[in-house]
């Protein structure tokens, strides 16, 4: 039998992850019949390339998604929230990045080494949320310590690099570090506050409880993915001047009791995870390393002394691959081999 294809759209390709997408699709084999690139009006006329192939970018319209079977978003909340349904009314099923559909009850939120059983669920609505990008690389590690320790409480401080916020920030972190080392202006149009040399605790909007969006994703993305509200979850969520790769200092406390030892052993055996945990030698995870490739690393593994039952760790991963296009085209994958 000849192996099922499927017609694909990326929405958002010219984007940071949008582009990713179309690279990680290629670099899964992923089997694309037809791809269809969307994005602005601005971008109409451009091109991108897909397996040796120049493709057109098209403007994202109302009927942009006729006879295509999957289609992966990374164009920013309001595109999504406008789009995803239409895509979906059109017969397509939607791979979404954004922010828009995640907390629905009836969208799953995936992150396939954790709960791809999830994934039969986009029925509902024909559409499955991609979860932030601080969460994936979080619950990919904290997973296999939850079910078999029990997690109670959760702390989490984040260092999160600007191409989360896309490629005007890249631009940005690029623009405003030559200006300074030149000693010309600073310009400044994305952030609140210069990036360059600087940290900024705070991402996203502020709510009104005090924290941030990104916080409070973090919180409740934890909750829906891990499927347990028991879990106290608490996060500081920063940003600083790297270019690719989320950092985590993670602190966990747990029912039963978590040898450091026995966790570094468990985590070498869990899909997705890389231990790299060497101390004396000065091994570590870290975003210049961990940049470019899709697994998530974990290291500085040891008990907090300050409690029964404590971890800390350090938790890094490329945030435009794993914390978004590489898990996007991984839930399209299970999609593709058990559902469509
Ligand atoms: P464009 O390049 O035409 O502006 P990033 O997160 O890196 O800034 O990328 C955002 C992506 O979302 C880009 O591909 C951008 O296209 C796309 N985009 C932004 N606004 C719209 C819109 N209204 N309709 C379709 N695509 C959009």
């Amino acid at each position: 039998m000849a192996e099922k294809s499927f017609h694909v759209a990326v929405a958002g390709a010219t984007g940071a992850v949008g582009n990713q997408m179309i690279a990680c699709l290629e670099e899964a084999g992923f089997p694309v019949r037809s791809l269809r690139l969307f994005a602005s009006a601005r971008s109409a006329g451009r091109t991108l390339r897909f397996r040796g192939e120049t493709l057109p970018v098209e403007e994202l319209r109302e009927d942009s998604f006729r006879g295509i079977d999957i289609a992966l978003f990374s164009a920013g909340g309001s595109v999504s929230e406008k789009f995803a349904p239409l895509a979906a009314a059109a017969g397509c099923v939607v791979v979404d990045n954004s922010s828009a559909w995640r907390m629905d009850p009836e969208v799953p939120l995936v992150v396939p080494e954790v709960n791809p059983h999830a994934v039969a669920g986009y029925r509902r609505k024909g559409i499955i949320a991609n979860p932030n990008c601080s969460t994936i690389q979080m619950v990919v590690v904290l997973n296999p310590i939850h079910r078999r320790y029990g997690i109670r409480r959760v702390v989490v401080s984040t260092y999160q690099s600007v191409s989360g916020t896309g490629k005007k920030a890249i631009e940005e972190l690029h623009d405003q570090t030559r200006a300074l080392l030149n000693f010309l202006p600073v310009p400044r149009a994305v952030y609140p506050h210069r990036i360059a040399f600087n940290c900024l605790p705070q991402i996203d909007r502020f709510l009104d409880n005090g924290y941030t969006k990104e916080e409070m994703k973090m919180v409740n993305e934890t909750h829906k993915i891990l499927e347990d509200e028991t879990i106290g979850v608490t996060a500081t969520t920063v940003r600083v001047p790297v270019f690719y790769g989320h950092s985590e200092a993670v602190n966990v406390e747990t029912r039963k009791p978590c040898p450091p030892e026995e966790v570094r052993e468990l985590l070498a055996r869990s899909p997705g995870v890389l231990v790299v945990d060497d101390p004396a030698a000065g091994r570590y995870p870290m975003p210049i390393d961990a940049a470019g490739q899709d697994l998530t690393w974990v290291g500085r593994i040891r008990r907090d002394e300050s409690v029964q039952n404590g971890l800390n760790l350090w938790i890094v991963a490329d945030n435009i691959r794993k914390g978004a296009a590489t898990n996007a085209v991984q839930i399209a994958q299970l999609l593709a081999r058990d559902h469509l």
